[in-house]
């Protein structure tokens, strides 16, 4: 059948209908297991800014360029919804890409999940790791200074493990090294850890290794949520009854790296 030049147009919208998610880097797969946990029968595609990453070390602008640059993308391929599954890009450029994009599908960005750990952890002392853009910006102090009386938060900066977890191989000995460097000296000190990059996630059972038996606390779950009533609230929840397909795709987009986003697709902690 001979498209027209409407329907040869659909066909350049590769992943219409589709939730895009994107991250700097692997680290989004964490957030990307909570929606498909959160809403089966919905497809993504989901991409990955390897070649770029990390993110959380370069300058504001730079990350709102490289993270408007994937949403421009992402709406032209005609996904119905962005979720930002990057603190880091959420921080500096969400409020440019609903500036841009809000009117017409929902735009969800992720932050550290200081309020569930502060519920939990009420008067604790809670440590948040996080990149140092994402701890720089303002969406951190707003949030902090908002929850201040109900726990202390303790924050600390991770230059470097988020890039550590783009190279894979995460029991080798170098990563618990790593983090004893960061945060060893809060061992046996915190009633709490947020994993404030969804990098992190990746690292639950080394981060337990060096911190012992300590709650973590991430913002995947409370993002599908957020996800799943934005896609009521815009009328545009899937009315399939069939599981959805999921697509993983990166910049560096050799076989090797591909396998390294299928295993954390399908990891278990
Ligand atoms: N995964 C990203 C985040 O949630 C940032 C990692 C990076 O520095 O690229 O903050």
């Amino acid at each position: 059948m001979v498209g027209t030049g409407r329907d040869m147009n659909m066909e350049e919208k590769k992943y219409s209908g589709y939730i895009g998610v994107f991250d700097s880097g692997v680290g989004g797969i964490s957030v990307l297991r909570a929606l498909v946990r959160e809403l089966p029968d919905e497809n993504f595609y989901f991409f990955g800014d390897s070649a770029h990453a990390p993110y959380g070390d370069k300058t504001v602008s730079q990350v709102q360029e490289l993270s408007m640059a994937i949403a421009d993308r992402m709406a032209e391929q005609g996904c119905k919804a962005i979720v930002i599954a990057c603190n880091t890009a959420t921080s500096a450029a969400v409020k440019l890409i609903r500036q841009k994009y809000s009117e017409g599908m929902p735009i969800i960005g992720i932050e550290p999940a200081l309020k569930p750990a502060a519920t939990q952890e009420h008067h604790g002392r809670i440590l948040v790791m996080a990149t140092p853009v994402t701890l720089k910006l303002e969406k951190y102090h707003e949030l902090s200074g908002r929850l201040a009386g109900e726990a202390e938060f303790i924050p600390v900066s991770c230059s470097g493990l988020a890039d550590r977890v783009e190279q894979g191989n995460l029991d080798a000995p170098d990563v618990t090294d790593m983090l004893e460097q960061m945060i060893g000296a809060y061992r046996g000190r915190v009633d709490g850890i947020v994993l404030g990059c969804t990098h992190y996630p990746f690292l639950k059972k080394q981060i337990r290794k060096v911190m012992g038996d300590v709650p973590l606390y991430d913002g995947s779950e409370g993002t599908a949520r957020e996800l799943h009533r934005q896609l009521v609230r815009y009328g545009i929840l899937s009315q399939s009854d069939k599981p959805g397909k999921v697509v993983l795709d990166s910049s560096i987009h050799t076989e090797q790296e591909m396998r390294l986003y299928e295993q954390l697709f399908h990891f278990h902690a």
